[in-house]
This record gives C-alpha cells, structure tokens and sequence, in this order.
C-alpha cells in the first residue's frame, strides 16, 4: 500500500488558481487511481452516472473505498488517505473502533433484526435523553432525512398548521419540503432579506414551495420579521445550530435566541436539526449554546456508523406518538428498522466511549487545527478563509467573513475544486466542499500533516 506523496510542483501562476493547475492536478489523481476509475465505468451500467449518494460523487470519478480502519481509508489501489471527513462527520471514533466492533459483533451473534423491541433500545433511548437537554422522549429512525421529516410531522399535528421556516442554504435530508433554497442559484433567490423559495430540484411539488418559507441564516431583525408575518400559519421553524452547508458555521447566539424568542411568543415549534452539530459536545449545540428547542433532529454519531435517525423533544409534542391510548397515536410512525438492534448497540458504544473529555479533546484539535490553517492562507496570502466550530471545520475560498448563504457568492470554484482534489493527492479526505472534521483516532501529527499537505495545494494552485 502506498500514501500518494506530493511533489511539490508549482504550476506557475502566481497569485492565482487556473483551469490548467486544476487539469494537472485532476491527471495526476487520475494516473494514481486507475482501478478505481475502473469501477465507476463499471458502476455506470447498473447505477445513474455511478453514483446512489450525490454527496459523494465527484469529477472526474470518486474513490472506491476497500477498507476504513481507525483514521485511514485504503481504496482499491491500494491509496491510504486520513479521513478527516468520517462519513460526513459520523464515525467520531473513527473506523472499526474495537468497542463499536464488539457490540456489533456481539449482536451479530444473537440476530440482526426482532420484530419486536429489545433492551437495548431501551438503554439507547436513555443515554439521548440524559445528554440532550431539549430531549424528554426520543424516537427512532433511519436517517436523519426522516427524523426531520418526522419533527416537522409531529409541528404540524401539534399546532395545527401547515407552513414552515427554514433557513437559506440549510440541509435537513432528502424530503420534499426542505428540499428548498438549499443551493438557489445566486440570481433566483431573490431578495437577500426576504429571500424565495426555490425549487432545489426537478420533483419537488409546487406545494412545498408555497408551505416553506425562508428566512436568511444569522439575521435576528430579517427572520423575526419574515416569522411575525406568516406567524398564525407555520408550524414549526427549523434550524442548525452549527449549519454544515455554509461551512460547519456556527450561528450567531442572538439568531438561535431570537428564534427561540419568537417562536415561543408565537406558538411556533422550534427544531434544531443537530444531525451534524450534535457531536460538539455530549448534549449538541444546544447545551453548547444554551438554548433549548422543543424538538430536536438527530442522526450520524448516535448510529455508530450503521443507518440512524432519531428525533425527539418535550413530551407533550412526542406524546402524539403514543399508541398507547384507545384511538391510538395521533401520529402513526412504523419502520422495519426503527430501533434495530444493530445500530442500537454500535450506537450505545459510541456515545458510552464519547466522554465529556473526549469531546474536549477533539474540539482542541479542532481549533489547534482551524488556527494553523488560517497561518497558511495568511502566509500564501490565499482569498481563503476557515470556518468552524469544536471538531468541525471547513475551507472558505473567499475572503468574505461568511454569516449567511449570499456570503459564499464570491467562492472561487476552480480553487475548491483543486484543494478537494488536491487533498485527495496528498492523502487526505476532505468532503466535495472540502469540509471536515477531527475523529477520536486523528493525531496532532496528521493535523500538521494535513496542514502541509493544505500549503502544498495551495502552491500547486498558484499561490506560491
Ligand atoms: C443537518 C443535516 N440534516 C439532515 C441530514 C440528512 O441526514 P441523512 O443523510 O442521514 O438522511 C443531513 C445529512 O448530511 C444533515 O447534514
């Protein structure tokens, strides 16, 4: 096995990305993965463009991944990169930890799936409930698209109505009425204050785009005002804490305040989707922030690696979901593998090994990490920047300070697109927009190697 080393070559442009670095680059990552080139023409034929997940997909083909162990990731040929990207941000012990290993394997000897509950659901529901503040009675799921899906659900038998809020350039999963102003183009969003809806897709229905409103991310007066003039009307106001979309960006605390201010006033449910930002510390962003929500998304490390979702909140809003009752639930919630007992125990694993300390520790690198880069951009002086919060960072590429979705107007493409690359050279693992995070196995050693790989990129790239 190899680790792809740089050499170092500058590309001659001083000062400047270029289409042709970026070529150079993409030849070289081409020459070092023939045979995983080799399996995405052969992925074409069964699956769309080789591709059943977007966000993993790239230009010109991604890496296919034969084996995760710890911090490292070998792909078919035989390539060792360090993954800094943890299936986007879930595998916060890393690969095949040996205490996640031997629950599962422990499970594997007493069966995959019941069709009836085990106890292991049980002990699972307990360790959420006792570390996330929002959190009285939790369900489960299997990804984070449905635990959104579903809070949104329970907003709406809770109130009544039909509408909700969500912010410009956020991602709560793959269902129609948060597939909206995820990505809007710059010249149909409209109004930076007051911004449109938009269709993020071809499919999402007209009604989606009339029931989700849209307010822009970190903009306490432009959001209350948009949510006071809809307020009898919409159900429930969704938000991340720490958006991942815009950068692992964490929001301004008097934005969270505000929404939960208003929305209190206004009989509005407050969801905080902590599918990513649940891994700042044992109770998420909100305990961090210290604002509570009256529901909560979760998804990623409460799963140890295995399919998860779950979401909960205050008991009289989970309540619908009691079938405990003569007419039973109000709101019906089945699936096959809800609780299963395989993500359960690698779940108890995770979150039992994941120590107030731990926490610390990850999000010390973080920043030890986050601060190095800055140094490098300063010294490249690079129209770059780095956003983040505890184990999460991202890559800017621009020099606006990014609070909201417009901010990113400016990002220079060609030069994301050669860091992804680029990094992928060097034997790094980033995701697309080359955000990532630290896992429990990442050393500081890797965090100064990834470091220097960043410095190597970016003098490839022109900025010598
Ligand atoms: C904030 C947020 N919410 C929801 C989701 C959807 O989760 P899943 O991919 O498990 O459906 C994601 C996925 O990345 C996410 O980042």
């Amino acid at each position: 096995m190899t680790t792809i080393s740089s050499s170092g070559s500058s590309s001659g442009a001083s000062g400047s990305t270029s289409g042709s670095a970026l070529k150079q680059e993409i030849e070289r990552y081409a020459a070092a993965n023939p045979k995983s080139a080799a399996m995405h023409e052969r992925a074409k034929e069964s699956l769309p463009g080789g591709d059943s997940r977007n966000s993993i997909w790239w230009k010109p083909f991604p890496i296919y991944v034969a084996r995760g162990d710890g911090s490292m990731m070998t792909d078919l040929d035989g390539n060792e990169r360090v993954d800094f990207i943890s299936n986007m941000t879930t595998l916060i012990l890393g690969h095949r930890h040996p205490d996640v290993i031997k629950a599962v394997e422990a499970q594997v000897d007493r069966g995959l799936s019941y069709p009836a509950p085990s106890e292991l659901v049980v002990e699972w529901a307990e360790l959420i409930v006792g570390r996330v503040p929002s959190v009285e009675k939790v369900r489960f799921v299997n990804s984070g698209t449905e635990a959104t899906l579903n809070a949104i659900r329970a907003a709406r038998a809770f109130t009544g109505r039909q509408k909700i809020v969500k912010c410009e350039g956020g991602y709560h999963g793959a269902h129609d009425d948060v597939a909206v102003s995820v990505d809007p183009g710059f010249d149909k969003a409209g109004d930076e204050l007051a911004p449109e809806s938009v269709r993020d897709y071809e499919g999402v229905p007209d009604k989606s785009l009339d029931h989700t409103i849209v307010i822009p991310y970190n903009n306490p007066a432009a959001a209350e005002a948009i949510i006071r003039a809809n307020g009898s009307e919409v159900a429930a106001v969704i938000v991340e804490p720490v958006i991942g979309r815009l950068g692992m960006l964490p929001a301004q605390p008097e934005f969270l305040q505000a929404l939960r201010d208003v929305t209190r006033e206004l009989g509005i449910v407050l969801i905080f989707d902590e599918v990513i930002s649940l891994r700042i510390s044992p109770g998420g962003s909100q305990e961090y922030f210290g604002i509570t929500p009256d529901m909560t998304a979760m998804g990623k490390i409460i799963g140890g690696g295995l399919p998860v979702g779950a979401f909960g909140g205050k008991s009289e809003i989970m309540a619908l979901f009691d079938p405990d009752s003569e007419a039973g639930p109000r709101v019906k919630h089945a699936g096959t593998f809800n609780g299963n007992p395989m993500t359960a125990a690698a779940g108890i694993a995770t979150l039992r090994n994941m120590t107030p300390e731990l926490y610390d520790q990850i999000a010390e690198l973080g920043e030890d990490l986050r601060s190095k880069l800055r140094n490098v951009i300063a010294e490249r002086e690079a129209p770059m920047g780095v956003t983040g919060i505890a184990s999460l960072f991202s890559l800017q590429f621009t020099t606006v300070q990014i609070v909201d979705y417009r901010s990113l107007e400016s990002a220079d493409k060609t030069l994301a697109a050669h860091m992804f690359i680029g990094m992928l050279n060097e034997g790094f693992a980033l995701s697309t927009q080359c955000a990532g995070n630290i896992s429990a196995v990442i050393t500081p050693e890797q965090v100064d190697g990834f470091v220097a790989a960043f410095s190597s990129v970016l003098e490839r790239a022109g900025y010598g």
